[in-house]
């Protein structure tokens, strides 16, 4: 249900509404998110709203496999991981910087998920070349600069119905005239919290 907020607005459900944990496990998962923000162990992390959606769309499309670049302190990857545990599927997450890939899994090991998620030390451009299983669900949210590089060599990985989810729409301009200028791809753009490109890999 949407609520009616300041100067007449209706706010979305989910700005009003934190998600209600339905298993032990996923109360976990969510207060780890919660404790992770208190304690200020983040860096550029998406935001609830954006991380809500991740964890929607990966659960939808029944995902086993999800590939992340930019793991940071494990942020969105614990939104994967509530999708993950009821998918039985697994995350791949690439992060570049040292002291982020380590807290990252200390967080996931506070959750509980430490056997669900693989994180990857390193460059991503180079260690994604080493992936060869097909892909339900890719979250690109690294270095914007990249991020066309990164859609070149995931792609041909992505299942038929697959998914490939961009953060920061806004800052990629060269990256959405290529998903939005393929027949093989329809892409649609979430413009809550940092913004979203979702694209279909068209069966
Ligand atoms: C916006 S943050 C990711 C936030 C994370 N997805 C979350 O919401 O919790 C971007 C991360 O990408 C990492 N990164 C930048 N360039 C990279 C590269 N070439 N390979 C792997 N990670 C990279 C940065 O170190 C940074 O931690």
């Amino acid at each position: 249900m949407a609520q009616r907020s300041g100067r007449g607005r209706v706010a979305p459900a989910s700005e009003a509404s934190p998600p209600i944990a339905r298993t032990p496990a996923e109360k976990k998962v969510l207060e780890t998110i919660n404790e992770i923000v208190k304690a200020g162990d983040l860096y550029a992390n998406v935001p609830a709203a954006d991380g809500r959606m991740l964890r929607i769309l990966t659960e939808a499309v029944n995902a086993k496999t999800v590939v992340e670049i930019g793991t940071s302190t494990g942020i969105s990857g614990l939104w994967f991981c509530l999708a993950l545990e009821k998918t039985g599927g697994k995350l791949t997450t690439f992060e570049l910087d040292k002291t982020r890939a380590s807290l990252a899994r200390k967080h996931f090991k506070q959750a509980g998920v430490e056997g669900r998620v693989t994180v990857v030390e390193g460059d991503a451009h180079q260690n994604v070349t080493n992936l060869r299983d097909p892909i339900d669900v890719v979250f690109l949210d690294a270095e914007k600069e990249g991020y066309v590089d990164y859609l070149n060599k995931l792609l041909p990985l992505v299942r038929p119905g697959g998914l490939i989810l961009a953060h920061n729409t806004n800052m990629v301009p060269e990256y959405m005239k290529v998903v939005t200028s393929s027949a093989d791809l329809e892409t649609v753009v979430y413009t809550t919290g940092g913004g979203m490109a979702v694209t279909l890999k068209k069966r």
